[in-house]
């Protein structure tokens, strides 16, 4: 029943990104070539996804796909490429059918197909995708069908499984340490640096609520920058060394290759207090001094130590990708009737026009005469009589034709779970 859809891709998980690049649609021209390809192809329509570890081209068509079609595609995308290429390129593509295309496009959305398991930012890249070629008019009804179940399947997988929950990025995973150490939101917090790395982990402080932030930076201006976008406060890298107000966490990230924070000037930073301090350091090399580490009490969360914890969120998220798989098995029956009803629509769709002529006829032409010769009140109940019976024979054929699409539907239920 979903014959109709295809794919053709090639993915991180076939190729080096060098071939990958061969898939491409060079930018210069990328509509009039797809156009050509769709044309080329007999296609009805075409969604074309490009990311950094995918190309993607989802197609539809009822024609059988030619044996060679990988190589055609790449000739007609890219025909400066060498015949080898083209054939190294093509051996490494995959061309998935019905089931199997749909099964992977949802895959693909719910981020089980990715480098990184549960990362999101697959969704906007395919929306983005779809919006780009539906605006570039290659798409119709069955992809628009196809793109919206896609979303509504990657969310509920999201929702329902723990594939996107546990973190892995070195920022996320460092901010979730540090608040183990259950720090108040007025707690005093010193960030040294405002590269992008420190800009993240801000972005992570201002969500958890925390106020009181002095953010430190080699280039004034960028401290400043940072600190206003928090409503925080900016110093120059250069008075770290005569702060004297006393900290409860102090987070480290710069591209400096030697420490900063020597045992000299964390005891300055303690300005007399005793106390076990949060000390955070995503650098490398690290910016706190091993000494450092060594003479002060502190809970000391650095990326080494991370790593553990990114490997077992991974295998979490791994696991969870099997509960995804199920859930897609399941999603694709509710696929397949919604397919099949838009179909009935779509084939009904003139039903309602043809009745209403009829009734027109029969007015204006077959008993024109008769008609003009009624009084008002006759006309009157003639039309309404004619505007009852258009309604009710509209809704004859749509009526049955979903109770035969309910009868197959329960039909294939049988027979999938007698299987
Ligand atoms: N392990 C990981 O996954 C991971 C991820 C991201 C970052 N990192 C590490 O985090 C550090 C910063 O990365 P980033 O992406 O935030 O870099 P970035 O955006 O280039 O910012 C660099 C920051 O470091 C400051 N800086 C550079 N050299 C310095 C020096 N000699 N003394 C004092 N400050 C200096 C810069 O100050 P100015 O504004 O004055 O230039 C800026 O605030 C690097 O060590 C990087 O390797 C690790």
């Amino acid at each position: 029943m979903l014959d109709g859809f295809h794919i053709l891709t090639l993915t991180h998980r076939d190729a080096a990104l060098e071939t990958l690049a061969h898939a491409i649609v060079p930018g210069e021209n990328t509509v009039a070539t797809l156009e050509n390809l769709k044309a080329s192809m007999g296609w009805e329509e075409l969604l074309y996804l490009a990311t950094c570890n995918r190309v993607t081209y989802v197609f539809y068509t009822q024609e059988p796909s030619a044996a060679d079609l990988a190589e055609q595609t790449l000739r007609l995308i890219r025909p400066e490429l060498s015949e080898e290429i083209v054939q190294e390129t093509a051996s490494r593509m995959r061309l998935l059918h019905g089931n199997d295309a749909v099964t992977h496009l949802l895959e693909v959305a719910a981020s089980m197909d990715s480098l990184v398991v549960g990362e999101r930012e697959i969704i906007r890249q395919l929306r983005q995708a779809y919006d780009q070629s539906r605006d570039w008019q290659l798409t119709g009804d069955h992809l628009r069908l196809l793109m919206a179940f896609t979303i509504e399947t990657a969310k509920e997988i999201y929702t329902h499984t723990g594939i996107g929950r546990k973190a892995l990025s070195v920022v996320a995973l460092a901010f979730g340490e540090m608040q183990k150490k259950q720090l108040q939101p007025q707690a005093r917090l010193l960030l040294v640096g405002a590269g992008e790395t420190n800009a993240l982990f801000a972005k992570f402080l201002e969500k958890a609520g925390y106020r009181n932030v002095t953010v430190f930076n080699r280039t004034y201006e960028k401290a400043l920058n940072l600190a206003n976008a928090h409503q925080w406060r900016a110093l120059s890298l250069d008075e770290l060394a005569f702060y004297s107000e006393g900290f409860d966490a102090l987070i480290v990230c710069t591209g400096a290759t030697s420490a900063i924070i020597t045992p000299e000037l964390y005891q300055q930073l303690l300005a007399g207090e005793t106390g076990k301090k949060v000390v955070v350091d995503l650098s490398i090399p690290h910016n706190v001094a091993r000494e450092t580490t060594q003479v002060f009490p502190m809970d000391y969360i650095e990326i080494e130590g991370l790593k553990e914890t990114a490997s077992q969120n991974l295998a979490y998220r791994e696991q969870e990708r099997e509960k995804a798989a199920g859930l897609i098995q399941e999603r694709i029956y509710a696929f397949r009737d919604r397919w099949h009803e838009r179909q009935i629509e779509r084939a009904l769709a003139h039903i309602p026009e043809e009745v209403k002529a009829v009734k027109d006829r029969a007015i204006h032409e077959v008993y024109g005469k008769e008609f003009a010769q009624l009084d008002p009140q006759a006309q009157d109940l003639v039309l309404r009589m004619l505007g009852y019976m258009e309604k009710k024979c509209v809704a004859i054929p749509i009526k049955a034709a979903k109770e035969v699409a309910l009868r197959g539907k329960n039909q294939a239920k049988r027979v999938s779970l007698s299987a």
